[in-house]
């Protein structure tokens, strides 16, 4: 092994114990912004580390300069132009590519370098194939889903959609057995491999929906890491075998913790259709079956500013709609001008409010609520019967009580942050309209319940100035 080689390994090994650290800090809200510093750093020591060893041509060079100039400028301006509230989108995407890159360093090996490979390299490029093309279809349906352009067919929705799996399904087989078995790449059950996976990972995507789009798109995640640990077999790549399975391992274990926030298994995710399909593929925006109410009672911001004033607790439960309005920061003012009335503040986190993984946690950190005042479900659910007033602020399907009750509800054992439990609720939207889910809520019609209407960054900042009139703010002043 020449010294060049022993110094590409030497990086490699650094590249994946920073990874591995990287992806460690991900786990904790305060380290996560340097962890993803540092796994970016990791990421990019490995590709200096394996252009160090394979010593690429000059025309190589110039390939990989364009691609890396081309690739990272793509990636930058996405980053920077996506909003917060779009993000699982962008994952998706960004998986599906990921899906797609493993899927064409086998295709390229497979058609190019096919050499005299043993059984091991031509498994490897199957499971790669296979499970890159399932990743780069499915997270493009997912994104498109998700972005409102797909819809869920019909026949997707019907015991159809199994026997058209389960025949792409076989067909992926005979292909991939044929490739895995012939010592030279055949074209004919390469293709066959391709194309019935492809189509494959539509037809499983297609047919999921509403509430339960998180749950695949996290599934994806962990395949596009399985798909980069076979390509790396491919390639004969350890760093890629390293990072890809800690990518798959880590997006399996999050799929497993939604799985139980939502009280699904992935079985009924995978193979049990469209949850809440109603809500064209689980979009929110005021739709909704509002004529379904009955008993509504509805109070202005000044009413609900005055029942704060007295309030000795109060909680806030976050949902989408307030990283829709962008109003984080007008609810910190609110938290700080109550907490200086002597008010005991806190905020109610459910596993999946908002749109992705720690949506709300995010949200609230960037107004810089102290995180010890995040309190996760579970924590939080027995301590609302003792609370004065809960403020729902654009949340709506994880404060729904018919979770726990209405059997035929389609959000039925998902578990539910029991708001309905306290003295007094207030739920700050704009409309009766319904939430990812599609369906009706019947938080909105109890006795404790008043709904302000209002976007909540609007309704927010009309309470503070209702309560700086009563003289909160001075004591804020004075408090600071
Ligand atoms: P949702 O049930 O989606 O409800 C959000 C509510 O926000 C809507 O009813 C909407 O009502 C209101 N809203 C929208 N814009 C608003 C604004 N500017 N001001 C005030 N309210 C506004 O939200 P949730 O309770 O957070 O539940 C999340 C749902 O999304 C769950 O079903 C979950 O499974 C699903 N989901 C979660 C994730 C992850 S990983 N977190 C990813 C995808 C899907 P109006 O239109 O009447 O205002």
């Amino acid at each position: 092994m020449s010294a060049i080689d022993v110094f590409g390994y030497g990086i490699d090994l650094l590249a994946v114990l920073l990874l591995a650290l990287g992806l460690k800090g991900l786990s904790k809200v305060r380290s996560a912004r340097s962890a993803n510093g540092l796994a970016a750093l990791a990421m990019g020591l490995a590709v200096a580390g394996l252009l160090i060893q394979l010593q690429p041509s000059p025309t190589a060079w110039l390939w990989i300069a364009l691609g890396t100039a081309g690739g990272g400028l793509l990636g930058l301006l996405t980053a920077q132009r996506v909003p917060m509230t779009a993000m699982p989108e962008t994952v998706a995407l960004f998986n599906g590519c990921g899906g797609m890159a493993s899927l064409l360093v086998a295709l390229a090996v497979a058609l190019f370098d096919p050499g005299d490979s043993g059984l091991v390299e031509r498994i490897s490029i199957v499971i790669s194939v296979f499970v890159g093309a399932i990743t780069f279809s499915g997270s493009i349906v997912a994104m498109g889903k998700l972005q409102g352009w797909i819809g869920t067919p019909g026949w997707t929705q019907s015991s159809v959609r199994h026997a058209v799996n389960i025949t792409l399904a076989l067909a992926s087989l005979v292909g991939g057995v044929f490739l895995a078995a012939s010592p030279v790449s055949e074209a004919g059950p390469l293709w066959l491999l391709v194309l019935a996976s492809t189509l494959l990972g539509i037809g499983v995507t297609l047919s999921i929906g509403g509430a339960d789009m998180p749950v695949v798109i996290s599934l994806l995640n962990s395949y596009s890491g399985v798909a980069a640990a076979a390509a790396g077999f491919v390639v004969g790549s350890q760093l890629l075998i390293v990072a890809g399975a800690m990518v798959g391992a880590a997006g399996l274990i999050l799929t497993q913790v939604m799985c139980t926030a939502m009280n699904r298994s992935l079985l009924s995710v995978l193979f049990g259709g469209a949850l809440g399909a109603g809500s064209s593929g689980g979009h929110v925006g005021g739709g909704g079956d509002e004529a379904g109410y009955s008993r509504i009672v509805s109070c202005s911001a000044e009413e609900c500013a005055m029942a704060l004033e007295t309030a000795e607790r109060v909680v806030f439960v976050p949902g989408y709609g307030l990283a829709v309005a962008q109003a984080q920061h007008a609810l910190r003012e609110l938290a700080k001008l109550l907490e200086a009335n002597g008010s005991e503040v806190s905020y109610a986190i459910h596993p999946v409010a908002g749109r992705m993984p720690g949506h709300m946690n995010v949200l609230l950190a960037e107004a810089d609520v102290p995180y010890e005042q995040l309190i996760e479900m579970d924590t939080i659910n027995p301590e609302f019967p003792r609370t004065d007033v809960v403020i729902v602020l654009g949340a709506n399907d994880v404060v729904n009580p018919d979770a726990k009750t209405d059997p035929s509800s389609p959000l039925y054992g998902m578990p539910v942050l029991e708001v309905d439990q306290a003295r007094q609720v207030f739920v700050v939207k704009r409309s009766l309209g319904a939430g990812y889910a599609g369906i009706a809520n019947a938080l909105f019609e109890l006795p404790q319940t008043a709904m302000v209407f209002g976007d909540a960054k609007a309704v927010l900042q009309q309470l503070c100035t209702e309560l700086r009139s009563q003289g909160v703010g001075s004591k804020v002043a004075v408090a600071a």
